[in-house]
């Protein structure tokens, strides 16, 4: 018999600024058996995203905070490993919130069936996941980028940006990406990006004139403060610059830095607008049978950073805000 402690970290505390040590409990429990209607599940991979710093903090958000003592709210693969719902089996592979833990009890609700066949396990928590999902509707929803379009994103060589700048060029624009360091600036040319600009070493503003010179149609913020800004000074007529993300804002104890640039909207009769993944949830099978379909054909290359071992968390977690990932960051949790 396999062993079915369960392991899991909840909130301890709310932080301020990066997240502690402290601010975690890791906690043992036995698995209970699923009741009727219900599934047991053994959570595989567990999803590292920016959005759980948000998760963690107190206030008006997208979504409801994790409370004091709940178990970590988290993306996550697993498999079925008891059932008594009859919409699932023993096997399925599924796709779901289960949170930073090793199992989980789920009534079936939000749990979606994944195919290991089409596509490896972690794929479905980037690329055909919610960051692949993000850069979709994000991109082509949002920013309605077009052939022929001078697109930018920042963490370009993330989960999200990575992605944006591949399916740009599917679609027939200039992809430029900023990101930090050159390793990462050299991943994004070798991923098919026409230009990358290392934030860390050169200037920003300096870069985008050059590689942008007809100035920029789409820019895909992830990152917020001065690339912003940066970015601002450089749209296009009829920009649209979509609020995905503000990465650099996340940990921050001072206010939020808005955009000193914005007047820049006004000038270039450009637009700034966020959104929600999950407003787009009705339309998730589609956009995923194309991701997958472009990574089958090699048009989409998909790159995961896994890290071994629940006990990872928290250090993993803060590898996101010390760019210390390159594509799509998880941990594995169990012997798949
Ligand atoms: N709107 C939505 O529904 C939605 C959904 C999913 C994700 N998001 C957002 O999308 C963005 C990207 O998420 P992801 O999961 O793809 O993460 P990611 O890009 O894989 O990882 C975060 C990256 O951000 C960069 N970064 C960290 N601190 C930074 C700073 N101070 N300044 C500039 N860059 C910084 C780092 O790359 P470098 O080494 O290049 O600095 C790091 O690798 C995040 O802002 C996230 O909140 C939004």
């Amino acid at each position: 018999m396999p062993d079915r402690t369960n392991r899991q970290f909840r909130l301890a505390a709310r932080p301020a600024g990066l997240p502690k040590p402290t601010d975690w409990e890791l906690t043992t429990e036995s698995v209970p058996a699923p009741r009727e209607g219900e599934v047991l599940i053994q959570v595989l991979y567990v999803s590292i995203d920016p959005a759980m710093r948000h998760w963690m903090n107190e206030g008006r958000s997208y979504t409801e905070p994790v409370q004091i003592g709940d178990v970590m709210r988290a993306g996550t693969v697993g498999c079925v490993i008891e059932s008594r719902n009859r919409n699932f089996r023993v096997g399925d592979c599924v796709v779901g919130g289960q949170g930073v833990q090793l199992f989980a009890i789920s009534s079936g609700r939000g749990l979606r069936k994944v195919d290991p066949a089409l596509a490896p396990l972690p794929a479905y928590l980037g690329g055909l996941g919610v960051t692949g999902l993000t850069a979709f509707f994000g991109l082509l929803e949002v920013g309605r980028a077009r052939a022929g379009d001078t697109v930018v994103v920042s963490a370009a060589a993330g989960a999200v940006g990575s992605v944006v700048g591949q399916l740009a060029k599917i679609g027939g624009s200039r992809a430029v990406g900023i990101a930090g360091g050159r390793d990462k600036c050299a991943y994004l040319l070798d991923i098919g990006f026409d230009a990358a600009i290392d934030y860390k070493s050169e200037n920003v503003e300096q870069a985008l004139d050059e590689h942008c010179p007809h100035g920029i149609d789409v820019y895909f913020d992830n990152v917020g403060g001065d690339i912003l800004d940066s970015a601002l000074a450089q749209l296009a007529r009829g920009a649209r610059v979509v609020l995905c993300g503000a990465i650099s804002q996340y940990n921050l104890t001072t206010a939020v830095r808005g955009p000193t640039n914005y007047l820049s909207l006004l000038f270039s009769r450009a637009r700034m607008e966020g959104f929600v993944t999950s407003d787009y949830k009705e339309r998730y099978e589609a956009a995923i049978q194309k991701l997958a379909r472009w990574r089958a054909e090699g048009r989409l290359q998909l790159r995961e950073d896994i890290v071994d071992g629940l006990e990872a968390f928290p250090e993993t977690l803060l590898r996101l805000f010390r760019g210390e990932n390159t594509g799509k960051l998880m941990l594995k949790v169990a012997e798949v």
